[in-house]
């Protein structure tokens, strides 16, 4: 970690961090928490260039996937974010050497790792630390990682991905807060998923990668970061095919080598960035993306009034009339992403007409409603359907985030709405979105970020 202290010190902005760190650390032991809000002066439209870092669900993958590797790996374009450095210091933590190349690149060496046991002060900071499982499970047949915590969206089950281990030969036990995972040998197997999941599509694979024989998912989940994962994997030496589509087969291999390997921009930044320039009928140029992999959210876009022009690796949104109603379905990939349903309804909230927004992924992805009608907003949510009835605006009101994408669309509804909105909680948002409040000052929003004194810090992640 010598050459990170090093990098950081001569890195200003990173050394202005961690003096923040220290800085919050030190209020937290005199028992005064601080804790940051943002303040976001409203009503302008967003104009200008933003450029989009690398994808946050494509990395909490990849980076653990690395402790496969017999060498060492060179990750490029990791964002930024909270649950980047989570997931990068649980590796630090289980003994990988860990250098940092700067900011968004890193090289792990994992070949020191001996333990299998992923304990719960590591894994309590976010969901996707159960990517552990099948990373342990397929380097050491066996594991032993305390369950996931990260955004609250009804009950998270992980009864797919121990479907998955046990199909390939493990035994899996859940007791004293712990999954404890055994296998004397995996065996390739043919797996068929009752409902389509990202994390277990990601988790089966990275347990069967190493296993004899062929294993063959069905039911996949086809998101775009399923498919980096499975090229990362690939320039290692393995043998995955199918990725992006429905069936997934893989040939286990022995060995997985060392690589160097970017990772694709993210999907949900860009498609937030998309819905903040529609919302606030501005005009912005969405740089580094991937057009492809937005196809669903510029369709909902065109329908509520917006202008997309899609460019080869970048997309440029305007907002030329009204707002327009919409209906909004969530599904998995290639569908409209669930990760964009609280952006898309606080765009709706003041479109002309009533918009309905079913969840199709999630139980309860409505959380955020509540705060959103503390400004203003029409909504009323039945279960897994939400109705919006659009008004002429939003009104400023203090608020909160209270997931990772409930607090993008609270800056969304801030940055519609005249006046000033102060938006709590903004832990949640600083784990998915790398450098926000710069990136929206660089399309003209009056963001700025303010540290509360003496507030009880409600538990972060
Ligand atoms: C990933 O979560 C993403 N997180 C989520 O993004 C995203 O919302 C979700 O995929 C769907 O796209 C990461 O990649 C770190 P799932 P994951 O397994 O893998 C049910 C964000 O904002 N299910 O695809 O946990 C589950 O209850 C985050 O970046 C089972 O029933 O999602 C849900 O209803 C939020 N049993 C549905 O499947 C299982 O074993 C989809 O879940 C697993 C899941």
């Amino acid at each position: 970690m010598e050459s990170e202290l090093i990098y950081s010190l001569l890195n200003p902005r990173i050394l202005q961090k961690i003096i923040l760190r220290l800085e919050i650390k030190q209020k937290f032991i005199e028992g005064v928490t601080v804790l940051d809000k943002y303040v976001v002066s409203g009503g302008k439209p967003l104009c200008g260039e933003v450029t989009i870092s690398g994808a946050k669900n494509a990395a909490l993958a990849i980076i653990p996937a690395a402790i496969l590797s017999d060498g060492i790996c060179r990750i490029e374009n990791i964002p930024n974010i909270s649950d980047t450095s989570a997931v990068i210091r649980i590796l630090y933590e289980l003994g990988a050497n860990v250098k940092m190349i700067n900011k968004s690149t890193i090289e792990i060496d994992a070949s020191k790792i001996t333990t299998h046991v992923v304990p719960y002060e590591m894994t309590k900071r976010m969901r996707a630390s159960y990517y552990f499982m099948g990373v342990m499970l397929s380097r050491f047949h066996k594991a032993l990682i305390a369950p996931p915590g990260g955004c609250d969206f009804g009950v998270r089950p992980i009864d797919l991905h121990i479907k998955g281990f046990e199909a390939l030969g493990a035994t899996v036990n859940i007791e004293s807060g712990m999954v404890d995972i055994q296998a004397d040998r995996l065996l390739g197997s043919q797996i068929y998923l009752d409902s389509v999941s990202v994390g277990a599509t990601i988790n089966i694979i990275l347990a069967a990668i190493k296993a004899r024989g062929v294993t063959i998912i069905e039911n996949a989940a086809k998101e775009p970061h399923i498919v980096d994962l499975a090229n990362f994997l690939n320039s290692m030496g393995a043998d995955i095919r199918g990725a992006g589509t429905d069936v997934i087969k893989i040939h286990g291999v022995e060995h997985l080598s060392g690589t160097t390997y970017s990772i694709i921009p993210d999907q949900i930044e860009a498609g937030t960035y998309m819905v903040a320039a529609a919302a606030t009928g501005g005009d912005v140029l969405i740089k580094n993306v991937i057009p492809k992999h937005l196809e669903s959210i510029t369709a909902k876009l065109e329908e509520v009034g917006a202008v997309v022009e899609e460019y080869d690796d970048s997309i440029r949104v305007t907002r030329p009339g009204k707002l327009l109603k919409c209906n909004v379905k969530t599904m998995p990939h290639p569908g409209f992403p669930t990760d964009m349903q609280p952006q898309m309804a606080a765009l709706l909230s003041t479109a002309e007409g009533t918009s309905i927004i079913t969840e199709g992924v999630w139980d309860s992805r409505f959380r955020y409603v509540e705060q959103l009608t503390r400004m203003g907003a029409q909504v009323q949510v039945d279960g897994k359907v939400a109705v919006v009835e659009g008004v002429s605006e939003l009104t400023c009101a203090p608020v909160k985030a209270v997931d990772l994408r409930a607090g993008a669309a609270m800056v969304i509804a801030a940055l519609m709405a005249k006046g000033t909105t102060h938006i709590e909680d903004i832990y949640h948002i600083e784990r998915g979105y790398e450098n926000i409040i710069e990136k929206l000052r660089d399309l003209g929003a009056d963001i700025k970020r303010v540290y509360i004194e003496g507030q009880t810090a409600t538990q972060a992640m």
